[in-house]
């Protein structure tokens, strides 16, 4: 399967993705690596030898223009599931109307808990014990889509955000492979709220 994987940070979640494809019996290969600013998960993919694409807001006089050149930009490429892993955007109607139902994306929280672009020092400010990490299918909200896959991260009692954000990211990496893997290889039902991958743990 074809994966074009969009990033907005330092990448590391793109790069373990791109390690797992690398492997042999890995059912799915990146054809494309989109980043919608300057970013070192460009330069991951250009040490991988992954085409990369950047489609920034500020190049288009609105959002709406800005979103239909990422949705052609990503259909260039022809993917079968896009993954966002760090994209610190909310893809517009375009997009999820070419792509919607096969976009893949990582939060590192158990949502509905902690939505948005700042669940990890929502989550150490909160004060909860037990934070997480959510694999969904991406509808038009913000973190809202069918979940396909979560896993509980303890909090530490000396964590800052960067201590526990790395602690969710090293299970982030791993539920992403398996869940993009699972999902290429069983597809997913989902119906409304529930999404499932036949044979998976419900
Ligand atoms: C991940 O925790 C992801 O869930 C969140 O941003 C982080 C990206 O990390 N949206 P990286 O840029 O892949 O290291």
């Amino acid at each position: 399967a074809r994966l074009v994987v969009l990033a907005s940070g330092t990448g590391s979640l793109l790069r373990s993705l791109i390690d797992a494809t690398r492997t042999d019996d890995y059912p799915a290969t990146i054809v494309a690596v989109g980043v919608d600013r300057e970013c070192a998960a460009e330069g991951h993919a250009a040490d991988a030898g992954i085409p990369s694409f950047r489609v920034r807001l500020r190049d288009f006089e609105n959002r709406s223009a800005w979103d239909c050149a990422l949705t052609d930009a990503v259909a260039e490429h022809e993917p079968d599931i896009v993954v966002t892993a760090g994209f610190m955007k909310i893809l517009g109607s375009a997009f999820l109307e070419r792509f919607g139902g096969r976009i893949i994306n990582t939060h590192p929280a158990l949502l509905p808990s902690f939505p948005g672009a700042h669940a990890v020092p929502d989550a150490l400010a909160y004060g909860v014990k037990v934070t997480g990490s959510t694999v969904h299918l991406v509808d038009g909200g913000v973190d809202t889509g069918p979940i396909l896959a979560q896993e509980a991260v303890p909090v530490l009692e000396h964590d800052d955000e960067a201590t526990l954000h790395e602690r969710i990211k090293v299970v982030e990496r791993r539920l992403l492979t398996e869940v993009v893997a699972a999902v290429v290889t069983r597809g997913v039902v989902s119906d409304g709220r529930k999404a499932v991958i036949p044979g998976d743990r419900t």
